[in-house]
């Protein structure tokens, strides 16, 4: 939701909180600052807006001290205005914080009655007077943090300076990912990896409950009851990432066409490919032939991507499979059995209402297993199993690649319980991983097709509503075709099951209505045909994304048709994401506007 970062240098250190705060502004920018001692006095700089605005007043007003904290914000508690923005400070000390403190209210009650005044809407202020109202009554900085920490309720991460502390930072860990970063004579405090790839490799992730005593030279690590206990340094492969937009316009665009090439590359971590068989990097933590049932939980793309698995397990290793919605799966009372599994599917692997799923499934005695792109992430560490995608650092709000590679990973798992369920023979396992290794392929092929995608989105850019339509696992497909036009264009969108076109929606075709079939040759092709021509029948204006058969059949009926290749229909989802994905990206271009930043969102919400 918000990137928090913070530097213990040994020169000033805005510029690097301002690298780090570039790293993490895809997490949320409405607003974004940096507090620093001057002379040992706590000093702020704050801007609403994009980063850039900060950068601009940053030039006319810099900031020189050798120690700081920084944020970017995604409001969740008071407007985006620049007196909303973090850090937020008292005289003695400052704070930016990535969370909800869902207590707030009454703890400013309670610091009022004290005398305490508040500037701010946010809930973050209240941190900062608290740990101010224990120094106040004569406690050190470490022993108020520490007095204050447990009287917080919600989920956050904290960087704290402190006024007069020139070689101290504290930061906090309760349900939102913080690290510590090592350099030579410095120490860094970042929301991830990529916040802290420009100055080093190595860190400590905190564990919930967490927090750290930095000075230059030292991390003291403090557990919930405020003990000291060690937490191991890791290398990160944040760094090795070159996280800029190469020769496109957007990361988006870059990470649509990275695609070939990481879906192949998580593929080959999955895959024994010149056996042609599934060679998955871990024991499944479940024995399969005993597995009656299989819960899938994830949000948003993810939660699609966990509908398409549905019918790949159901078929391949014949599976009963629940697939959930994370925010509703997290407070129903579902009755999971013990030694069951319950596989998570997150990019971010740090999504709120994800990872409480993953913490239900586990508190139920189910094993887990999390599929997910950011191998340090709090999913891929809790879960008994983390199968990783390897899309690299997805920068872009909307889910590109990690989408495809996480379909990867659920299509090569699904094929391992088939094996592991008797479900699947050697000849069909062949079979489908012969498909699998060819989807790069057809991935690439389409790509080179997206001017026509370009052309279809200047008429869609002039629509207000859009329908999407699909069977099978065209239908999850449908859905995520609709949310990526919805979030990036903000045309309105829906996504159907193509056979409740006629339970309902069918009232909305008129010649105002875009409809987008996907249509790929499969088992209910033919079915798909009958609601395109009730479709065509009403005047709707009918796009298909279809195979040269079928767009040779129905061109005449069609106002547009994405021709894709011929390709077996077992894992077509993975190829037809790719028109779905461009649709929505040249949409929101042409409409101006910001592919990678789309209003109100942000890439991992790690609030309810
Ligand atoms: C994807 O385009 C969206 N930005 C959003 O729905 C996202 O998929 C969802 O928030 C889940 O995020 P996660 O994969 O990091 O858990």
């Amino acid at each position: 939701m918000c990137g928090i970062v913070g530097i213990l240098g040994r020169g000033p250190v805005a510029s690097g909180l301002l690298e780090a705060l570039k790293r993490l502004e895809y997490r949320g920018y409405d607003s974004a600052g940096i507090a620093t001692l001057e002379g040992g006095k706590l000093t702020r700089r704050r801007a609403e807006g994009k980063l850039k605005n900060l950068e601009a007043l940053l030039a006319k007003e810099p900031l020189l001290g050798p120690i700081g904290i920084g944020h970017t914000r995604w409001a969740t508690h008071g407007r985006p205005t620049e007196n909303n923005a973090h850090p937020h400070a008292t005289d003695k000390v400052a704070v930016v914080h990535n969370g909800i403190i869902e207590n707030f209210r009454e703890l400013r009650e309670e610091l009022r009655a004290k005398g305490h005044k508040f500037v701010t809407e946010t809930d973050t202020e209240v941190i900062a007077h608290l740990i101010t109202d224990a120094m106040q009554n004569g406690m050190k900085p470490v022993e108020a943090v520490a007095e204050s920490l447990p009287r917080l309720k919600g989920a956050f991460a904290l960087a704290l300076l402190f006024n007069g502390e020139e070689d101290l930072l504290i930061g906090a860990r309760q349900g939102a990912p913080l690290a510590v970063g090592y350099g030579d004579g410095e120490i860094y405090l970042g929301s991830d990896a990529l916040a802290l790839a420009p100055f080093t490799d190595t860190l400590t992730y905190l564990e919930d409950g967490d927090f750290v005593v930095l000075t230059r030279h030292s991390a003291e690590f403090r557990d919930a009851r405020g003990l000291p206990v060690e937490r191991r340094k890791i290398k990160t492969l944040a760094s090795a990432f070159m996280v800029d937009k190469g020769n496109y316009r957007h990361f988006m665009a870059k990470e649509i066409h990275e695609q070939p090439e990481v879906v192949a590359r998580t593929l080959a971590h999955y895959l024994d490919m010149s056996a042609g068989r599934v060679a998955l990097p871990f024991d499944l933590p479940v024995d399969a032939k005993k597995l009656q049932r299989l819960t899938i939980a994830g949000c948003g793309t993810a939660y699609f991507a966990a509908l398409t698995a549905k019918y790949w397990f159901e078929r391949f290793a014949r599976l009963a499979v629940d697939v959930e919605i994370g925010s509703e799966f997290r407070y129903r009372d579902v009755p999971l059995e013990e030694g069951g599994l319950t596989i998570v599917v997150s990019q971010s692997g740090e999504t709120a209402d994800t990872l409480a799923s993953l913490r239900m499934a586990k508190a139920c005695g189910q094993k887990t297993i999390a599929v997910c792109n950011v191998a340090t992430s709090t999913m891929a560490r809790e879960a008994d199993v983390a199968a990783a995608t390897l899309a690299g650092p997805e920068i872009g709000v909307a889910s590109t690649k990690a989408f495809t590679c996480q379909l990867a990973v659920l299509a090569a798992l699904a094929l391992a319980f088939g094996r592991a369920r008797g479900t699947l023979d050697e000849v069909n396992e062949a079979r489908l991983v012969s498909e699998l290794m060819a989807l790069p392929g057809f991935m690439a092929e389409v790509l080179k097709h997206e001017m026509l995608v370009e052309k279809l989105a200047h008429d869609l850019s002039k629509v207000r509503d859009i329908l999407y339509l699909g069977r099978g696992t065209s239908y999850p497909l449908a859905l995520e075709g609709a949310l990526k036009l919805k979030e990036l264009s903000y045309v309105h969108a829906e996504g159907y099951a193509a056979g409740e076109l006629k339970h309902g929606p069918i009232a909305l075709i008129d010649e105002d209505m875009p409809v987008i079939i996907l249509a790929p040759t499969d088992a209910v092709l033919d079915k798909t045909i009958s609601n395109m021509q009730e479709v065509a029948a009403r005047g709707g204006r009918l796009i298909l994304i279809c195979d040269p058969r079928q767009a040779q059949d129905f061109a005449r009926d069609a106002e547009a048709v994405i021709v894709m290749p011929l390709m077996p229909p077992d894992f077509a989802a993975l190829v037809y994401a790719i028109p779905v994905q461009l649709i929505a990206y040249h949409t929101a271009v042409l409409l101006g506007k910001d592919a990678d930043q789309p209003r109100n969102l942000a890439k991992s919400v790690t609030v309810e």
